[in-house]
């Protein structure tokens, strides 16, 4: 027992350093960004995935490097070509001292956390939708998507691509397809029906459940009192 532990310590300032360069990374990766993917939306899906990881029993290291690094690889941000957003975090993952199987589990979680992707069946992996870590940072980057934070984020995202804010006119699509939830141009409130209405149903930890219960509750309230105010002014 003894002769492993000054390895262990070793190990766990070799993580801590891998872990700050990262962060370090994403930031920059993010400064510029303005559609609701800002840094804090990573660092809030970091912190909250380490949280639930802890009730999942999930590798912590795992958990914190591909929750940084979760959306460095989105489709949006490498002009809608999915390999070359895996290569971006692939050749990072590859600069750092850390083994060729630990970063494939990086990897597989990064290129697999997607509202997008659970809108077609051929995209899932059975095998890793099954994992613990994956589980947790997929949860926590679908809870940032609803409750108080997720309602200022589809705002911002809709403000940014110059939609509307609501228009009775264009009613939303709940059984929207991939194709069509890439490229809608629809008003920002049909958002809540064609992906955040849906995520509390789609958790896969217990934590993730519970707290995804509380923040849908309040997207109700939310749109409850929007079509209140709406109705009020005729
Ligand atoms: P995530 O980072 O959670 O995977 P996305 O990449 O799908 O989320 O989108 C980033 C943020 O913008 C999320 O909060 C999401 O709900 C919001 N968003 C995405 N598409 C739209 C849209 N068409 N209208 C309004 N908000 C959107
Ligand atoms: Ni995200």
């Amino acid at each position: 027992m003894l002769s492993i532990l000054p390895l262990r310590e070793e190990m766990n300032v070799k993580n801590d350093e891998i872990i700050k360069k990262t962060e370090e990374f994403a930031q920059r990766f993010f400064r510029q960004e303005a559609t609701g993917h800002d840094w804090w939306h990573t660092h809030r899906v970091r912190t909250l995935a380490l949280k639930i990881a802890q009730e999942e029993v999930a590798d912590p290291f795992i958990v914190e490097m591909a929750a940084l690094l979760h959306d460095i690889g989105d489709y949006k941000f490498s002009d809608g070509d999915e390999q070359k957003g895996r290569e971006i975090v692939s050749h990072y993952l590859h600069l750092l001292p850390l083994s060729t199987s630990l970063i494939e589990k990086i990897l597989d979680i990064t290129s697999s956390v997607s509202y997008m992707k659970t809108l077609s069946p051929a995209d899932k992996s059975a095998e890793i939708e099954g994992s613990p870590e994956f589980k947790s940072v997929s949860d926590a980057d679908k809870l940032d998507a609803i409750g108080a934070i997720g309602i200022a984020r589809a705002f911002t995202y809709g403000g940014y691509y110059h939609r509307p804010v609501y228009d009775p006119a264009i009613p939303p699509n709940p059984h929207i397809s991939q194709e069509e939830y890439k490229t809608t141009e629809g008003p920002s409130l049909n958002h809540f029906y064609e992906k955040l209405l849906k995520l509390k149903d789609m958790m896969l930890t217990s934590c993730g459940k519970k707290l995804a219960r509380d923040r849908h509750n309040f997207l109700v309230e939310y749109l409850n009192r929007f079509y209140q105010e709406w109705e009020a002014q005729k």
